[in-house]
This record gives C-alpha cells, structure tokens and sequence, in this order.
C-alpha cells in the first residue's frame, strides 16, 4: 500500500490520461500521438495543477520499446507523482509485461507495485492521507490481456477475459483494510470496462437521441438522460469490451459499498460517466490519438478529492479540432 498526502484545507486532484497507447502513425495533418499527448496534458495541468496522474494502461502499442521509454519519461518528466494500471496493449503481442513493469519501477515518481504475481500485473492501492487520517484510496487492478479465438468467420479474433476470484477476493481484502482505516471511499481503476458500463449507459439514455450530433462537453446539459440519472455526462460514440463474468466485481463493490467510482478506458470513442445503483461508472477520456481515436474524445478526466473523499469526477475536453484545423495546410507538426 502506497500513501500520499493532501494538504489540510485543501482538495487533491488526480488528473487520469485515458489510453496514450503512443504509435508510430501520422494522423492526417501531421499530427502524431507523441506531440498530442503533450499538448493535451500541459492544457490539462495548467487548469487543475494535479497532485498525482494516473493513465488507464495502453500506455504504447506493444511494438515498440522506444515507444514505451517516450511515453515513462515523459509521464516522469512532468514532476508529479504518477501511476498506471497495465492495458490489454500492455501484454499482447510483442510487449514484454515485466520490462515494462521494471521501467516503471526504475522511474523517480511513479507508484507502482505488480501485486500478487498469481492475479496478473499490477495489484495495489495509493492511500490519500490528510493529517495522518485516510480520506480516499486508489485500487488498481489488471484487466488482462484479450485471448485471440477464431471466430465464426474462419478469422482470429480476440476476446476479454474475466477478473479472476483470486482477484475479486484481493479486492475485498483491500476494500475491507480501508473500512478498518476508517478510510472514506474508494475508487477502481483498470483499463478493461466492466458489464454494467453498457447496462448503465443504455439505461440512462433517452433511447431517440441522434449522438452523431451531441458534442461530449454538451451532453451534461442536453436532455439525452432519463429521470434519475442527469447526473451523467459524456457521450459514448463505439460499442463496448467487456467480459459478462465482470458483473461479479460490481455485485462485490455494491455489496461493500465502498467504492464510489470506477474508471476505465480501452474504448477511444467512448466518455460517458453514468451513476448506477450507488456507483459512478466513469469512461476516462482518451488522450490523444494513439490507437484510434475522435477528436471529440479528447482530455483527461479530473478527479476532485476532499477530506471526505470523492467530491467531483469531470473531463476536462482539450478540442482535437481546433488543433487539427489550426494545423491544416502549415505542413508542421504541433509541438509545445
Ligand atoms: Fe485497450
């Protein structure tokens, strides 16, 4: 367990980069992932000035080890104290999980921790402590990897697997420590979205709505959400990953009643937060256009924690469009 401090009579701010997944490609104008994680972050942190950044994993494509040295020494470069879970990205293919795990762990401000080795990679949880008196707690789970299977089609695919009762069981353990801390809340974060994402999506929805024409940012104040739940914010643009076992883990959490949030990325497209028997299921915004993207879909989501836990969890849009348009036609990259 991992502990940081909030300064008494002030909020935390944990600021969360969703899916940086950094990759060779150039995007249409000459904009590439590398540059448009740096200019959403710096615009990111010039209005919340973060006490810890977190990324929801996919941290790089998992074909290139420089990729992987960009992306940690930039998170390291930017003088606060940061972690991350670890994405699907993170193990398939040619990504070699426990170097990236040893780069992490020879950086000087990332918090990370493997956990047990029989649960996957990356098991812990980062204490908020005001005056020695816990107020909220990150949980960070591995959402593994996908298992490729060859579909009806004759064509290999790839499937999410489920959280493992190994896993569900170190999760009550550390729900059930904080309790005994006289900790507050908890928040979950892991990259892969559980089952109730889509369940709770399509039950706060206004079924009618055209989303093609709702911007993210607008969606909060559009009348897209049924009775209960105006509350909600984002828009999600693409359907869903997800396992249908991982219900298990939510019907654990509202058991518990402890975990006010969980946050997840994977899905680019996607941003909505929606509050669901107790628990706001929050899809972090994307940053920047690793992997694939919309340009709509960009920011990191910002969460506010006071003395007595979770107060706000918002996005904070940076408009790829405008960095596209200002770009278009000057032949240069966007640089900071
Ligand atoms: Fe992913």
């Amino acid at each position: 367990m991992f502990k940081l401090q909030k300064k008494p009579g002030e909020d935390f701010t944990l600021i969360i980069l969703g899916d940086p997944q950094l990759d060779y490609e150039i995007y249409g104008n000459e904009l590439d992932s590398k540059n448009l994680v740096r200019v959403t972050v710096e615009e990111v942190m010039r209005r919340t000035t973060p006490d810890l950044i977190a990324t929801t994993g996919d941290l790089a494509d998992e074909y290139g080890r420089d990729l992987y040295e960009d992306i940690i020494s930039y998170m390291d470069s930017l003088e606060t104290p940061w972690t991350t879970v670890m994405g699907n990205h993170d193990q398939e293919g040619r990504a070699d999980t426990p170097e990236i795990m040893r780069m992490l762990k020879n950086t000087e401000r990332c918090i990370f921790d493997e956990g047990p080795e029989s649960l996957g990679y990356g098991h812990f949880t980062i204490v908020i402590e005001e005056e020695g008196r816990p107020v909220s707690a990150l949980i960070l789970m591995d959402s593994h990897r996908r298992q490729k299977f060859i579909n009806e089609r004759g064509k290999e695919d790839r499937y999410v697997v489920p959280f493992t009762e190994g896993q569900i069981d170190w999760y009550r353990g550390q729900v059930e420590m904080l309790k005994e801390m006289g900790c507050p809340d908890s928040t979950l974060l892991f990259h892969i979205p559980l089952w109730e994402f889509r369940t709770a999506w399509k039950t706060a929805l206004r079924v009618k709505y055209q989303l093609d024409g709702v911007l993210p940012w607008e969606a909060a104040d559009f009348n897209i959400w049924n009775e209960g739940y105006e509350d909600s914010f984002g828009v999600n643009y693409e359907g869903f990953a997800f396992h249908p076992e991982s219900v298990k883990l939510f019907d654990v959490a509202r058991e518990l009643g402890h975990t006010k949030n969980i946050i997840c990325g994977h899905d680019h497209e996607n941003c909505a937060s929606v509050t669901y028997h107790g628990i706001r299921l929050t899809y972090c915004l994307k940053t920047g256009c690793g992997g694939y993207y919309s340009a709509k879909v960009n920011g990191c989501t910002a969460v506010t924690i006071g003395a007595e836990g979770v107060k706000d969890v918002r996005h904070e849009y940076v408009d790829l469009r405008r960095l596209w348009y200002s770009n278009r036609g000057k032949g240069d990259k966007v640089t900071i």
